[in-house]
């Protein structure tokens, strides 16, 4: 594991190529099934009700959603209405190998993100309880990610996250503002179409 500082925080680290090609695709072939059952929704900014360019579903016992009424963790579907199926097997394991002593995770966004998507910078904080990491999973092209500070206004710094990249958020970094600058079209031949997927793990409420 390769840790690494941001304006001071530690807590944040990059495990490049955790997930080799095999995996990849059984990961993917996963993650069809489940947007299968719960199709890809677009949320929107509660204050503005501007779409965003990201489209996402959940698995999980709670799912993450956006809407005019805001921000917010529910157990169904926004748009069936259905319960989110079960987080993968393979999702779980790395959430223990990462995060042993944390209790299990509640809630696997997935975006999906084509190439001309983006998400501004934030914070992921609508958890009950920051004491557990965000664990994130990048499958098809690569993104330009950017991580900051705890203010919004700190310095930031680009990554490059590849099919397989994994991205930690935890201990005095948990809290650090992020972000995708863009999609690079055409940097891999994981999902037929182009694009990318990314998978956050989070523990939403405190055990
Ligand atoms: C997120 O912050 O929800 C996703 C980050 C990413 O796509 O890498
Ligand atoms: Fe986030």
């Amino acid at each position: 594991m390769q840790n690494s500082h941001i304006n001071g925080l530690s807590g944040l680290a990059y495990l490049p190529d955790h997930f080799d090609r095999d995996a990849q695709e059984t990961l993917l072939e996963e993650i069809r099934k489940i947007v299968a059952e719960a199709p890809l929704f677009q949320p929107a900014m509660p204050k503005t009700g501007k779409p965003f360019s990201v489209r996402m579903s959940n698995c999980g016992p709670l799912g993450w959603v956006a809407d005019v009424n805001g921000y917010r963790y529910q157990p169904n579907h926004p748009e069936t209405g259905k319960p989110w199926p079960a987080i993968p097997a393979r999702l779980q394991a790395l959430w223990s190998e990462i995060a042993p002593d944390a209790p299990p995770p509640e809630a696997c966004l997935i975006n999906y993100y084509s190439t001309d998507a983006k998400l501004g910078l934030h914070q992921d904080r609508d958890e009950d309880m920051f004491d557990a990491p965000v664990v994130s999973v990048s499958l098809g092209d690569t993104a330009t990610f950017r991580v900051g500070g705890l203010n919004r206004k700190d310095p930031t710094k680009s990554f490059r996250l590849k099919s397989g990249d994994v991205v930690v958020l935890g201990g005095d970094a948990r809290l650090a503002h992020h972000g995708v600058d863009r999609i690079l079209k055409g940097t891999s031949t994981l999902l037929k179409s182009g694009g990318r997927i990314n998978l956050t793990l989070r523990r939403v409420t405190a055990p």
